[in-house]
């Protein structure tokens, strides 16, 4: 079977230069002077938005950043800030132990979930500067009996709470996105009341050529809607814009929130899930965490029922989201996206 190497012990050889797998050839550049004059991903407020004075106004841009951008921050989220400090810690103490530790977790022959790296389909295939873990939080009964379980338990009680409160701010969001594009709430709370939860903890050691490789390549998320903590003050993030990459500036506390696969089939392609990428540097590690939503896996997934109609014909196939997921995982080469295969 094919393997990838743990990247964070690769790193700490002080290499010159990294092994030809990592090395892509068409990494393009977002330039330092230039990034100063680009614009930033839209932020929006929560607190206003759900009991704001401006709902109105807040709404109206939401459904421009998810129309526009695809991307947005949310600040005064209603996420608690001590809960926050601590997944930041002890996702960085899980990366901190030693190896053989975090091996307890490692990824079995043919599951994603656990402590490893992505997906290797091919000898060709580029390698990312990343280590990952990925692992199913929620419904509780789809978490995998050697993981939830048997993690450290100050790591598994803050996953805990972490999980709970991410998932309702997932669906926070996924109702006001009802709102936005005037779809029937119910048919969207049909939609995500028991979506699946799946974490991915990112893990980008310094490279010695960063301009070289990816911490992870250029990708859309096939979810509904991913909720991005950064762990650590490294940035990294770049979302593409039209044609450009631009760097995303945390704010303090803020979280990082994009529309996947999922949602832009919901929404008939109004709103879109927008390509982005990890970048790597020279000096510093960089940590992150992705919290995924999906839909209901026994919802039948295509554009809404009340959104659709003769003068906004589907531009997406209707199926069972469990059944096209599964298909779509097995024939997945590199490239192609949820969204190209639901056409
Ligand atoms: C992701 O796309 O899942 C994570 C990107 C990041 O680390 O910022
Ligand atoms: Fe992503």
């Amino acid at each position: 079977p094919l393997k990838a190497l743990n990247v964070q012990e690769l790193a700490k050889e002080q290499l010159a230069t990294i092994p030809p797998r990592y090395i892509q050839d068409d990494v393009e550049k977002t330039s330092h002077n230039s990034s100063m004059l680009l614009p930033q991903i839209p932020v929006i407020d929560m607190e206003q938005l759900l009991h704001g004075h401006d709902h109105d106004s807040e709404l109206e841009r939401l459904h421009f950043a998810c129309k526009e951008w695809g991307f947005f921050q949310v600040v005064n989220h209603g996420v608690s800030i001590p809960l926050m400090e601590k997944v930041k810690s002890e996702i960085q103490a899980f990366f901190d132990l030693p190896l053989e530790e975090k091996k307890k977790f490692e990824q079995q022959e043919g599951n994603i979930e656990g402590f490893g790296q992505d997906i290797v389909f091919s000898e060709e295939q580029k390698l990312d500067w990343s280590d990952l873990f990925y692992i199913t939080t929620l419904p509780a009964n789809m978490r995998q009996p050697h993981l939830f379980p048997k993690l450290p338990v100050s790591l598994r009680d803050t996953l805990e709470a972490h999980s709970q409160e991410f998932k309702n701010l997932a669906i926070s969001i996924l109702s006001q996105i009802a709102k936005g594009l005037k779809m029937d709430e119910k048919e969207m709370r049909d939609l995500y009341t028991d979506g699946m939860q799946i974490l991915r903890m990112n893990y980008y050691p310094p490279c010695p050529e960063p301009d070289r490789t990816y911490g992870l390549n250029p990708h859309s998320d096939s979810d509904a809607l991913t909720i991005l903590i950064h762990l650590n003050e490294t940035e990294g993030l770049q979302v593409r814009k039209d044609d450009t990459w631009v760097p995303v500036k945390p704010l303090p506390n803020a979280l990082t929130v994009n529309i996947g696969d999922m949602m832009e089939i919901v929404s008939n392609g109004v709103y879109k899930s927008i390509e982005h990428r990890a970048i790597v540097n020279s000096k510093e590690r960089r940590l992150s965490l992705a919290t995924f939503y999906t839909f209901n896996n026994d919802s039948d997934l295509g554009p809404a029922l009340s959104l659709i109609g003769p003068n906004n014909p589907p531009i997406f196939r209707r199926t069972n989201l469990a059944k096209s997921l599964e298909i779509f995982s097995k024939r997945k080469i590199n490239g192609k996206s949820f969204v190209d295969f639901m056409k």
